[in-house]
């Protein structure tokens, strides 16, 4: 059984991204799990906490989740046409300290999509990923694009993906993406 961890990037309750994560851990194809995974209870990176009282117990669990897993979903928001802070805080925490990056990120398989009630639907804060990708090493899996745009319309108010297209397009995604994940994982 390949294990992805799913991670949202947004703290809003009635959040696009988490329900887009929610709905993609539904439709993982057989032998595959992607576990939903938010960022609540990661506090500000504070270098003078890293190295006085040490890592936060919320970072630790997530690391070593990720460490465990076989593939790593990001979920991302866009704010001012790049990534929100409170997403990239955590993975600023989740990396460190250094010598911990090849446990938990190094050569892990990755993939991006999220949700936006605009018209472009993530696609810049999707490409700002990219470097932050790279300089953790990891491996991403980048065959689709997942890009939910007029969010309002897709989901529902209980946050059920309803809109049929976007729905097929999410199925096509995590299929390839699991795949992908599963055929590394051995
Ligand atoms: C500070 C801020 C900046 C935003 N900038 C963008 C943006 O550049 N592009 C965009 O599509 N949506 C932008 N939005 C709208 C977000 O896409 C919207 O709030 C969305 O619902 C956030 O994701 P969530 O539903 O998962 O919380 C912005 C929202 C905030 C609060």
């Amino acid at each position: 059984m390949a294990r992805i961890i799913g991670i949202s990037g947004s703290l809003r309750q009635g959040s696009f991204n988490t329900a887009l994560l929610r709905a993609a851990a539904e439709v993982a194809p057989a032998g595959v799990t992607i576990e939903v995974r938010t960022i609540h209870g990661i506090p500000l990176y504070d270098a003078d906490v890293e190295n006085g009282p040490g890592i936060p117990e919320a970072v630790m669990k997530l690391k070593d989740e990720i460490a465990s897993s076989d593939g790593l979903l990001l979920v991302t928001p866009e704010y001012n046409n790049s990534i929100p802070g409170v997403f990239k805080n955590a993975i600023d925490w989740l990396s460190r300290p250094d010598a911990d990056i090849a446990r938990v990120f190094r050569g892990r398989s990755v993939a991006i999509m999220g949700a936006s009630p605009g018209r472009f639907g993530t696609t810049l804060s999707q490409a700002a990923w990219l470097p932050v990708i790279r300089t953790l090493g990891m491996r991403p899996w980048l065959d689709e694009r997942l890009l939910v745009f007029e969010a309002r319309k897709a989901f529902d108010q209980a946050g059920k993906l309803v809109d049929p297209h976007t729905r097929e397009r999410m199925v096509k995604f995590v299929e390839g993406y699991c795949a992908f994940v599963a055929s590394r994982a051995g």
